[in-house]
């Protein structure tokens, strides 16, 4: 029997075919665009997912024959996507993005409703669901009149591939529609931003079954045998899942588009009040928590951009060996931030610029800036009485040995890089098919991987690296939005 488990991530959709054992058999890739129509905006096209998806499975079905016996499938999404659609399915406008903070002053009023942070358990954040919806109702009342059911870009696909409206609980989470201590649809909270049950779909843990793949998908796709389709997950959840990230100790750190910090936790305990996010995990019974920035490779694609250099290019040319911390600081907030700072205005900027600065010397500054960010995040978890003592380094800027010392030794942790290419959220997502597709238990499928290498703190820079971090933080000065 295989799994296939499929990442709908914010700039590519990657599907994952494994076997009963977790061995990875083989993947497809393919690529859609996010589009920015304002400044803070950013949306895609559920169509994209789509033709990304039919493209994906058509290229499995032509280079893997077990790809026939898939029995279940797992989608984990980007997290916090408005996909909004009619009575009969269709869909009104682009999805409204995870890092779209056009809603902010929308979030601003919801986060200050009375018992809003109490029940979902977090800071009603710009990029979550619920503003959306409110921006939509202000702006696009003509769209809005017509939504009958809000779907994440995960519970989208799940409608694709089942023809049921079902999501699952980590990604459901990410809504402020959640009662995250209760794991069920909060009327209240449905109630402090007009929405109503009924526009809301039916919700099944991640490892639980959703629904049957579509006859129609499965003979068009050579499949034998009915194929379950797993509640699945956000993403973050789902590659907890994929490193095996189910219990308190274990966490992450994922280096993508966005910068995360997250820790598994074996209870539910909020506390908005240090801008970490607490959401349901993708299995019963488990929560996790984590701190968010909004650029982490972006900081790094924005520098390359500007500078006509490729990512790899920049930070390869600053060698191998850490450099002390750099005179030029980075701030990384190109697009606003969530953790620390809950400020969908605040901006980057790069400060202690001479006549003699090099782009080498700003590539390591943007490094340090993302590094000095998620120690923020690390700051927020810790105060949560959250302990981690070593992380999984994921994502794709992990690639960068000097970037993951530089982490290691800004978080004075270590960081452990999994062996093989596939650790993340596609893997986790498969997994969550497998265990809806079977009666395994989740902690003998969710297992962690082979650790390759560990990169460790580089002892002789730690303190230079802590006091660079307190001078960063002095930078911007007390954080005025969280409260
Ligand atoms: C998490 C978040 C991002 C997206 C990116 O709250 O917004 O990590 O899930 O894929």
């Amino acid at each position: 029997m295989t799994y296939l488990g499929i990442d709908l991530g914010t700039s590519g959709l990657r599907a994952l075919l494994v076997d009963d054992a977790g061995n990875v058999l083989g993947a497809a890739e393919r690529h859609y665009d996010v589009t920015h129509p304002a400044s803070g905006w950013s949306e895609q096209d559920p169509s994209d997912w789509i033709k990304a998806l039919h493209n994906a499975m058509a290229e499995l079905r032509d280079t893997h024959p077990a790809f026939a016996d898939l029995k279940g499938i797992g989608v984990a999404g980007h997290m916090h996507g408005a996909t909004l659609l009619d009575a009969a399915g269709d869909v009104l406008r682009p999805c409204i993005l995870w890092n779209d903070t056009r809603s902010h002053v929308e979030a601003a009023i919801l986060d200050g409703t009375e018992g809003v942070r109490e029940l979902s358990g977090n800071i009603v954040f710009p990029g979550f669901t619920a503003p959306k919806l409110e921006w939509v109702r202000a702006h696009e009342p003509d769209i809005y009149d017509k939504v009958a059911k809000v779907l994440l870009p995960a519970a989208y696909l799940n409608l694709y591939l089942t023809g049921d409206y079902v999501a699952d609980m980590s990604d459901s989470a990410g809504t402020s529609w959640l009662d995250v201590g209760q794991r069920d649809w909060s009327k209240p909270l449905l109630d402090a931003s007009h929405m109503h049950g009924h526009q809301m779909p039916r919700l099944v843990e991640g490892s639980d079954k959703a629904g049957e793949l579509r006859t129609d998908l499965s003979k068009a796709w050579g499949l034998k045998s009915t194929v379950v389709v797993a509640g699945g997950a956000g993403d973050n959840a789902a590659a907890a899942c994929g490193i095996g990230a189910l219990n308190e100790g274990q966490g992450f750190v994922s280096l993508g588009t966005s910068g995360v910090l997250l820790a598994a936790r074996d209870g539910y305990r909020p506390a908005p009040e240090t801008a970490v996010h607490t959401f349901c995990h993708a299995v019963p019974g488990r929560w996790y928590q984590m701190g968010v920035m909004l650029s982490a490779t972006d900081s790094l694609n924005w520098l390359a951009g500007i500078t006509g250099k490729s990512p790899q290019t920049l930070s390869e040319a600053l060698g191998r060996k850490l450099r002390p911390p750099s005179t030029v600081r980075f701030l990384p907030y190109l697009s606003g931030e969530r953790t620390p700072h809950n400020d969908a205005e605040i901006r980057g900027s790069l400060t202690g610029l001479g006549t003699s600065t090099t782009t080498q010397d700003l590539t390591q500054a943007v490094l340090e800036g993302v590094a000095f960010g998620l120690r923020d995040s690390f700051e927020a978890l810790k105060a949560t009485d959250v302990k981690l003592e070593r992380l999984t380094a994921i994502g794709g800027g992990a690639a960068s040995d000097y970037w993951l010392e530089l982490i290691a030794t800004v978080l004075n942790v270590p960081l452990d890089l999994p062996s093989g290419s596939e650790f993340g959220a596609a893997l986790g997502a498969a997994r969550l098919g497998q265990l809806a597709a079977t009666d395994a238990a989740p902690e003998d499928v969710i297992t962690a991987p082979q650790i390759d290498r560990t990169i460790s703190p580089n002892t002789a820079m730690t303190s230079d690296f802590a006091a660079a971090y307190q001078a960063f933080r002095a930078s911007y000065g007390p954080i005025k939005k969280v409260q």
